[in-house]
């Protein structure tokens, strides 16, 4: 195929192996590139390092288009596009660390070709970073022409759980750069996907009503701000949410109705407006927090961002108030939380609400049994910190516990039989933090957020 390229994805993380699997399923030849040399051994006998739907499946449909290498001499003197996907967590200051980045830059950089080459950043990094990597590439390359290492920022939107769906059935592709010839060979990457009838495979069905991406074109600096500025507003919306929910319980409304009500207006939108425990995952909290240390850098605050930060720390603690408002005492008690990643569909922990939950029900010392279908493997190893005991099942969680704590929604615990799990806790209380239960059940032992429960009015004292 004369429009397949050649692509370079350094970092195996969820970015770079959704990007690396989609890219050459769409037909380009793709190298993807770890440091981790475990990691880079398991992706070549076929296993992958995290958990989500589909991307098995792509891999194998992929073919021999993909391959998997520890070296830079390997992936970039061929590679018409190089994409950075390295993580970028957070420093103790809220700002991201950028040694992953600039060791990538500084390796790719040693092996570029001389001939035309497009670096493109997919890692969330703060504004400027574009044209620091930029800077690099022409300090490190060896054999350095003005204009031949263009950098394009391409932001990333994919939600874990369904990060192969959102790849192949972006709403938008945002493009940045000054340089026009970098957006052309960009443009060339994705023309699969701008074409109105791509199909993915049928195993990741098309949306109904499902249009061509947009393409957005804007400058490099601007494609680093659309990134932040797209996952603050959605944190916001659900603490928006959040807070509207907690006035919901004080006057008697729900919130499931409310959201309802307003996300019909088009102004508005239905989604990312349903109330919990609070957000959580690996963009949301390390997004925000950078965004308002970059402001803080030039003087600028940020009230509204520092609010929705600030609500949603409040939000994971409502569930430990609501617990105690009606176990009183939680000492020596026993509770049932259902999971543990930070949403379903994945075995994700970054930030996950389900972790703070458990370490303050810890301090407590309640005796805490957790559950989760996917994540428990992943948690005794990342959460060795925490105490609690491993339920082999849902039921088996429920079973003799003083209460239970629904914290995501797999749909497993939607298809559960909740009445005969009732019966068989020693205090049938659930707090449906994610409003899995659609079963009628006796009054007062289901209670959910932003939804007053009858008899009991529960709201953590304002400040
Ligand atoms: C997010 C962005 O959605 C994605 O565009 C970006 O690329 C990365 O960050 P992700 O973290 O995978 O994706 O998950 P998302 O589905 O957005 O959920 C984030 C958190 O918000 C989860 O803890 C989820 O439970 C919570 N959430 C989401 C709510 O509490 N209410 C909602 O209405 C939606």
């Amino acid at each position: 195929d004369t429009r397949a390229l050649q692509v370079a994805v350094v970092g195996t993380g969820y970015v770079g192996l959704g990007t690396a699997i989609m890219l050459a399923y769409l037909g380009h030849h793709v190298v993807g590139l770890d440091v981790d040399e475990n990691k880079v051994a398991m992706l070549r006998r076929g296993q992958l390092p995290i958990y989500e739907p589909h991307l098995d499946q792509l891999m194998l449909d992929s073919g021999d288009r993909l391959r998997w290498t520890t070296s830079y001499a390997e992936a970039i003197p061929d590679a018409d596009v190089i994409f950075i996907c390295v993580g970028t967590p957070p420093l103790p200051s809220g700002q991201p660390n950028l040694s992953y980045v600039a060791d990538a830059a500084q390796s790719i950089a040693g092996h570029l070709n001389g001939k035309l080459q497009v670096v493109v950043n997919k890692s969330t990094v703060p504004i400027g970073t574009g044209d620091w990597v930029a800077r690099m590439l022409e300090e490190h390359a060896p054999d350095y022409h003005e204009g031949r290492y263009l950098v394009v920022s391409n932001p990333e939107f994919l939600r874990e759980g369904t990060a192969m769906h959102d790849s192949l059935y972006p709403d938008r592709i945002v493009l940045g750069s000054d340089s026009p010839v970098g957006i052309a060979q960009l443009v060339r990457l994705y023309e699969p996907l701008l074409d109105q009838s791509f199909e993915a495979p049928g195993y990741v069905p098309r949306p109904a009503g499902y249009t061509r991406p947009e393409l957005v074109t804007t400058s490099l600096s601007s494609a680093e701000m659309i990134k932040y500025a797209a996952n603050a507003f959605l944190a916001l919306k659900i603490s928006f949410a959040n807070e509207i929910a907690g006035l919901c319980e004080w006057v008697d409304a729900d919130i499931a109705e409310v959201t309802r009500g307003i996300g019909h207006d088009q102004r508005i939108g239905p989604r990312f407006l349903e109330a919990g425990a609070g957000w959580g995952g690996s963009c949301f909290g390390k997004d925000t927090s950078a965004l308002i240390s970059i402001g803080r850098e030039y003087g600028y605050d940020m009230p509204i961002l520092a609010a929705a930060v600030e609500i949603n720390r409040r939000q994971r603690q409502l569930v430990i108030t609501k617990l105690q408002q009606h176990l009183h005492r939680l000492k020596g008690k026993r509770v049932a939380v259902l999971g543990m990643a930070f949403k379903p569909n994945t075995d994700d922990l970054r930030d996950s609400p389900a972790h703070d939950c458990i370490a303050r029900l810890g301090e407590l010392g309640v005796q805490v049994v957790a559950h989760d279908p996917i994540a428990m493997p992943r948690a005794r190893e990342e959460w060795r910190h925490l105490r609690y005991h491993e339920a082999a099942s849902a039921e088996a969680a429920l079973h003799g516990a003083d209460a239970a704590i629904i914290m995501t929604e797999w749909n497993e615990y939607r298809q559960l039989d909740w009445a005969g799990a009732l019966r068989r806790m020693r205090n049938p209380l659930v707090i449906d933090t994610r409003r899995v239960i659609t079963a009628a059940l006796p009054v007062g032992t289901v209670e959910q957020i932003g939804k007053r429960a009858p008899g009991v009015l529960v709201h953590e004292a304002s400040a």
